[in-house]
């Protein structure tokens, strides 16, 4: 969207912010205890895991006990059935603010990206002197307390978020909100994901907030999973944070003179889910003549890390034009210089990490300014002055 602005904001904020999210109240987890083993798990997920056709998201806390009495789903642990009751906890890390320990308050580590963009409404709207719709966006670090991280990077106590929040006037958030999910699978597409592995996942049991939602999940090899979500959070969040701030936060529609308090719709990404869902798609293993093999990551150009490696063909005779040319790129593109091993092996490390370009400094280098260029994924070789290079590079990040 055109009148989109970026945000960095707080990671500890006033705890009043979370009492108007309703984070304090009711961001929990419902957690059981194995009694023979000790170890914790989420009720749901212990439910889902031993019945997947069971949508756990709808139970409440009476249901999943019993379900799990009648079915007596065994511990993952130690195999056997006997758990505690269920309780809630909750989800957000603490910590204290002030000047001695005794009279310190607690405060909280930010659970999500989104409260920091609705308490800068109003500072957003009149900095930058815009109008509805318009939207805010950041991306930053978020952490929970969660009791059963794993499958990689796909569940962690740290992670990061990248949250767009669009405010509108009421009757036009439904439009807005489709066009959101349906612009997070082009996205993702757009990102190298393959679309069969995509699918909608509505909500059924929608959150304190949400008027509607609905997930993108990807097909890991571990299950389905959510890596992105968006919500219709109505005009809830900013009201509560109108009510507890005690600070007007209405909208003045300047040619109506109508007064009202925008909705919003969230589109939000989970980052290290995403970057997790890509490496499944592009970390391959090929087949190479001679019955050897390579393994490569596929990454779109714009998205490796690294976009071209320096390599002198012999360290002795061409590491000092090879430098030139290193410190040239640097300047336009996360360039890696690599002297050492056969040119072979220095090929293998840069595909291993998905450095789409690899250019190889040699004689004809030195006698002619002509450097040849490796691609990751054919392997094709071309040959470029060294003045082309930049610009070749850039037009291929770009695609
Ligand atoms: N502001 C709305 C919100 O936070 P969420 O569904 O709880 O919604 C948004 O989180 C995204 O953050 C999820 O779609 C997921 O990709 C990612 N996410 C949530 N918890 C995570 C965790 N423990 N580890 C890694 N990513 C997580």
């Amino acid at each position: 969207m055109d009148n989109s602005f970026e945000l960095d904001s707080g990671i500890l904020m006033n705890p009043k912010v979370w009492e108007a999210s309703g984070h304090i109240e009711s961001f929990d987890d419902p957690l059981l205890d194995c009694k023979e083993c000790k170890v914790r798990f989420r009720a749901d997920n212990l439910i889902q895991k031993y019945d997947s056709k069971i949508n756990a998201d709808l139970l409440n806390e009476e249901e999943m006990m019993e379900i799990i009495k009648v079915k007596k789903i065994p511990c993952p642990n130690c195999g056997k059935s006997n758990f505690t009751g269920i309780r809630q906890f909750n989800l957000m890390f603490s910590t204290k603010r002030g000047v001695t320990q005794k009279n310190g308050t607690n405060i909280f580590l930010r659970p999500e990206n989104a409260q920091g963009e609705y308490i800068n409404f109003l500072n957003v709207l009149r900095a930058m002197r815009t109008k509805l719709p318009f939207g805010i966006g950041q991306i930053g670090k978020a952490f929970r307390n969660e009791i059963t991280p794993g499958n990689f990077t796909f569940r962690t106590i740290e992670f990061e978020q990248m949250e767009y929040q669009t405010f509108c006037k009421k009757g036009e958030d439904e439009k807005i909100y489709e066009n959101y999910k349906n612009l997070g699978i082009e996205f993702l597409k757009f990102l190298g994901i393959d679309e069969n592995k995509l699918r909608f996942a509505n909500h059924e049991k929608l959150a304190h907030y949400a008027k509607a939602a609905c997930d993108i999940e990807y097909l890991f090899p571990f299950g389905w999973g959510e890596i992105n979500g968006t919500h219709n959070r109505t005009d809830f969040d900013l009201k509560r944070h109108q009510e507890f701030s005690g600070k007007n936060i209405t909208y003045t529609d300047e040619q109506t003179k109508e007064r009202y308090i925008p909705y919003v719709v969230e589109s939000t990404y989970g980052l290290d889910r995403i970057f997790l869902a890509i490496l499944f798609e592009t970390l391959c293993e090929e087949s190479l003549p001679e019955g050897k093999t390579r393994k490569v990551l596929k990454l779109k150009p714009m998205l490796a890390p690294i976009k071209v490696n320096v390599l002198p063909l012999i360290k002795k005779q061409h590491s000092g034009k090879a430098k030139e040319v290193y410190s040239l790129l640097k300047r336009n593109f996360m360039t890696s210089y690599n002297e050492s091993g056969s040119i072979g092996k220095r090929y293998r490390r840069g595909d291993l990490i998905g450095t789409p370009f690899a250019i190889t400094i040699d004689d004809n280098t030195i006698i002619n300014n002509i450097v040849t260029l490796r691609e990751r994924d054919s392997m094709a070789q071309i040959e470029l002055n060294i003045d082309e290079v930049v610009q070749y590079v850039k037009n291929k990040i770009e695609k």
